[in-house]
């Protein structure tokens, strides 16, 4: 069965009593929750992970790079500052979707820039949870052309 690696970065663990104005009250199991009965629906595996640091995730995607089909990925803060992470989806030999849930180009200058979304095939934000629901149909779309070309 076709596997996809989601990634959630830093603070997102602290999601449902983290800035709730700007992020919503949904806690991060409540959307992991949905991600897999989305992925049940589509028939396809999700494997799920949460870390803080920059090298952990950086490991994730290396994983992923090994076992999955497509990987989801909201690199949070690090979304604006991290090349490592962007080479290392450069690195895999899968496709990424770059998730927020925030619309990150109506909030602070700072943030509206992502260092990582040039090495993703797409970008979803804005939409909340939403936004994670979406990145899974399109990680799984386009895991299934490039196992169609392939075969
Ligand atoms: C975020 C947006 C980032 O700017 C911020 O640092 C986050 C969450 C989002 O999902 O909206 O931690 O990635």
């Amino acid at each position: 069965m076709m596997l996809i690696a989601v990634i959630h970065g830093p603070n997102l663990n602290l999601l449902g009593v983290r800035e709730p104005d700007v992020y919503g009250t949904v806690t991060l199991a409540r959307i992991d929750e949905r991600i897999e009965a989305l992925a049940e629906e589509l028939s396809v595996e999700v494997s799920i992970c949460q870390h803080n640091s920059e090298g952990a995730i950086i490991d994730a995607i290396h994983q992923a790079g090994c076992e999955a089909d497509a990987i989801v990925i909201n690199p949070a803060g690090y979304t604006h500052t991290s090349v490592a992470i962007h080479d290392a989806l450069k690195a895999v030999p899968i496709p990424a979707i770059e998730v927020h849930l925030s619309n990150i180009l109506a909030r602070e200058e700072w943030r509206q820039r992502s260092v990582t979304a040039p090495a993703c095939a797409g970008v979803i934000g804005g939409l909340g949870a939403e936004s994670y629901l979406l990145a899974l149909r399109g990680a799984v779309a386009l895991a299934r052309e490039s196992a169609e070309a392939a075969s």
